[in-house]
């Protein structure tokens, strides 16, 4: 039993703190709802377990400015769009020198050579296509995918979250594995569940099911699962589940919008793993709306072929604003200036910091709680073992204590991700961040204390 019984009172507590602290942020919230549904432009952002939304005057680095005039050291960084910090400088000025030169053609800009050269180097993948979105992304290689196997089936695991892609909000029937259409995806009316079978993370029994009859087009999976909760990939799953792919032609898709986090090129290069398209969005390029997939050799006469077949005609893949001028200089500017050893190796080591210092404290107050980490990303999971999969990390559940977290640590200064706990290191956080956190968490681990 991990929740003190007067966590309700403590939430509340930390309500009206938060309110106290935020006349300005409630004010605003309420002018916003004017003309805004809930307030807010997307309605996400009302998704946050604060009594009124935080609004943001400016962010820079890894300081959150909110309308009080509070600092907020940020660990959540727009759920890892800003995974590089908040405007990093070689970004705003390639922008600022983007934007007086031309904005969208829709045709390629000067330096498209140079970027895919850049890609190809960092990624290790030959060919490349852009979206503006890792949810549009993902749609792309799905129908790419369909395309050039013709077969008509998606496989995703338990748990899963690839973007507002229909094909993949579903998810697995505990009782009888079947795929279920997610309840909370509001407006579907398509059987999009009968194109896609969903199995559990790490188990390869069920895999090897799920592919055996090949009608699988392909395995749409982030190397990790990271959006119920961060679930790290068995020892050998991925070499093992990579090899099924390959012997019943099922073509493997690593979403690496979130395992960017890693190291430099994301988790399959750092492992060694070899997947036939690569995707990622979010801090691609630094935060600007810009996502890309690549794909081996082999993938691309494929494409070719499947295109060169079909009659003339909308593709339904891409859209206008893709590789947009402004997105390339900034993808450009990333690719040079962020995704580097040096980005990545201060990441890491402030991450492991941080896991250290976090594992301390719950063990000095022998809280039942876990650290999973992922490179540069890591969670606080109230439960004694790193789970195993989506069933597990549902099983030990526990929204009010997480949304009392969240609270406690912003009425302390420290922002984390609004769902389970996540807290993100860049190139920008500094070692008083990290033990800004550290201080706010050790307080959090008093309040809960068992006999507190
Ligand atoms: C792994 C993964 N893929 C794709 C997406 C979709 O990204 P976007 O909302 O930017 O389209 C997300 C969003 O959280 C994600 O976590």
């Amino acid at each position: 039993m991990t929740t003190p019984p007067n966590l309700p009172a403590l939430l509340a507590d930390e309500r009206q703190r938060f309110l106290d602290q935020h006349p300005r942020s409630l004010a605003l919230a309420q002018a916003a709802q004017q003309h805004f549904l809930f307030g807010v432009p997307l309605h996400w952002m009302r998704d946050w377990p604060t009594p009124a939304t935080l609004f943001v005057r400016e962010a820079r680095g890894v300081t959150l400015t909110c309308a009080d005039d509070l600092n907020h050291a940020d660990f959540c960084l727009g759920d890892t769009g800003a995974m590089f910090g908040h405007s990093p400088a070689p970004l705003a000025q390639a922008l600022a020198e983007q934007a007086a030169r031309g904005l969208t053609c829709m045709l390629p800009a000067e330096h498209t050579p140079e970027v895919g050269t850049l890609l190809a180097e960092t990624f290790g993948l030959p060919m490349w296509q852009m979206a503006l979105t890792a949810s549009d992304a993902n749609r792309f290689v799905l129908r790419w995918a369909r395309a050039i196997t013709q077969r008509p089936q998606l496989l995703v695991f338990d748990g899963c979250y690839h973007g507002a892609v229909d094909d993949t909000l579903v998810d697995r029937d505990p009782i009888n594995g079947a795929t279920l259409r997610r309840p909370s995806v509001l407006g579907q009316v398509h059987n999009h569940h009968a194109f896609t079978r969903v199995v559990p993370f790490n188990d390869l029994a069920a895999l090897e099911a799920a592919l055996s009859d090949g009608q699988v087009a392909c395995l749409l999976a982030e190397p990790a699962l990271t959006n119920c909760g961060l679930v790290p990939p068995a020892p050998g799953f991925w070499e093992a589940a990579q090899a099924l792919c390959q012997r019943f032609g099922t073509l493997l898709v690593m979403d690496e919008t979130h395992t960017l986090s890693t190291a430099r090129g994301g988790y399959a290069k750092a492992h060694g793993l070899a997947p036939d398209f690569f995707v990622a969005g979010k801090a691609v390029a630094g935060g600007l709306p810009c996502a890309l997939y690549g794909f081996t050799a082999e993938v691309t006469e494929r494409m070719r072929v499947a295109k060169d077949a079909a009659p003339e005609g909308h593709s339904g893949i891409g859209t206008t604003l893709a590789g947009n001028a402004l997105t390339l200089a900034a993808l450009r500017a990333a690719l040079t200036h962020l995704h580097t050893e040096a980005s990545y190796g201060h990441m890491l080591d402030l991450a492991g910091r941080l896991e250290q210092g976090l594992n301390h404290h719950i063990a000095t107050h022998g809280l039942p709680w876990t650290v999973t980490r992922l490179g540069a990303r890591m969670e606080l999971q109230f439960m004694p073992h790193t789970p195993r999969d989506a069933r597990d990390v549902v099983d030990h559940a526990q929204p009010e204590l997480e949304s009392f977290t969240h609270l406690f640590m912003l009425n302390r200064g420290v922002l984390l991700t609004p769902f389970h706990s996540m807290m993100l290191l860049s190139p920008s956080t500094q070692v008083a961040d990290v033990d800004r956190l550290l201080a706010a968490f050790d307080a959090l681990c008093v309040t809960l204390s068992p006999g507190q």
